[in-house]
């Protein structure tokens, strides 16, 4: 019998992101077809440009946090651990993979503490909201308390959870319990998909909630469908293959979000460049976030190829050479 418990998935997604081709195939998350001035007269020095940003009460170097990966399983702690360093080094946020590990095996907690290795920097934790239900307030709070996070991120992840062969597709009443958690929790509350993207619909729904920030985490970068296809029997590859391209691409998921609330974005979702970065600026977000490109340079060369990776003159240099964004 396989070994299908929360702790060993983990590790198979890290693999299979790490060895598979997991892009979205028939969809762009938006940004080449997206085209912004470009400004032969800034009126700006380049060097007064300045790319710090605040995000919920918290200070970033430029507008950037690496997506929620991974964690429960020692073989993932030194993933965390180097995003967490390259983190400080860079003075940007971080999340943490799924922190259900955590709370489900407290062997685990270790994979996720990273706080000693990044003292600074915006730290979220990270839970699925088809799964609040199983745990209460205080659970949770211990959680993010322990953690020493400034914030918990709670997917929603519909697609994913149909194709994963544990998944828990159970959504009935899952605003509520994350409402419940928004409203209760000390720390402010995100909610983000995990790569295929939230709707105009799903969004104005959040907008009544208490939560704190949205990621709308569109389509057109990394798959889940896919990954959990890769990891299944024969009928959730078949059914991961069905739903590979499935969701809304990353700037429309913006765009339609940003008529729907008031409250901070996050664009991610095939994030790449500091082009990219700025194009989710331009039509509304306050952040960016990216995942697989860190796990990648992380796995070659360490921290310091996630520093290298993460270089922020690209987002000055994007800025200076542009103003406004318009849709061809
Ligand atoms: C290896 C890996 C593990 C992930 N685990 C989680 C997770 O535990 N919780 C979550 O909210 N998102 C998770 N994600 C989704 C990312 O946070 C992100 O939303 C998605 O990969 C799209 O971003 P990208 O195109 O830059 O990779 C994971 C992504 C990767 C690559």
């Amino acid at each position: 019998m396989p070994d299908s418990s929360i702790t060993h998935r983990k590790v198979e997604h890290v693999e299979i992101a790490r060895k598979k081709h997991v892009q979205f195939t028939e969809k762009t998350p938006g940004f080449s077809e997206m085209e912004i001035e470009y400004l032969s007269l800034p009126e700006i020095d380049a060097e007064k440009i300045q790319t710090k940003t605040q995000f919920l009460g918290h200070s970033f170097s430029f507008p950037y946090m690496v997506s929620s990966m991974t964690g429960g399983h020692a073989q993932l702690s030194k993933i965390n651990q180097d995003i967490a360093r390259a983190c400080e080094q860079m003075g940007i946020g971080m999340g943490l993979g799924s922190t259900r590990a955590a709370i489900e095996k407290p062997a685990t907690f270790s994979s996720f503490d990273v706080r000693k290795h990044a003292p600074h920097i915006f730290l979220a934790c990270n839970l699925g909201v088809s799964q609040l239900k199983g745990y209460s307030t205080s659970r949770i709070q211990k959680l993010v308390n322990d953690l020493q996070c400034d914030a918990l991120i709670l997917h929603t992840n519909a697609a994913q959870e149909i194709v994963q062969k544990e998944g828990t597709p159970q959504f009935a009443g899952c605003i509520n319990e994350i409402q419940r958690i928004a409203t209760q929790l000390k720390q402010p509350v995100i909610v983000k998909e995990v790569g295929n993207g939230l709707s105009p619909s799903v969004v104005k729904l959040l907008e009544k909630t208490k939560v704190s920030a949205i990621d709308i985490a569109g389509a057109g970068g990394t798959s889940w469908t896919a990954i959990e296809s890769m990891r299944g029997s024969m009928d959730n590859k078949e059914l991961g293959e069905k739903y590979w391209n499935v969701g809304i691409p990353t700037i429309p998921a913006l765009i339609g979000a940003r008529k729907q609330t008031k409250k901070p974005l996050i664009g991610s979702g095939g994030v790449r460049s500091g082009q990219d970065m700025l194009k989710c600026m331009v039509v509304g977000a306050s952040l960016t976030a990216s995942a697989i490109p860190i796990l990648a340079m992380q796995d070659k060369k360490g921290v310091n190829g996630i520093v290298s990776r993460l270089n922020p003159s690209a987002m000055s240099s994007a800025r200076e050479c542009s103003s406004r964004g318009r849709k061809k």
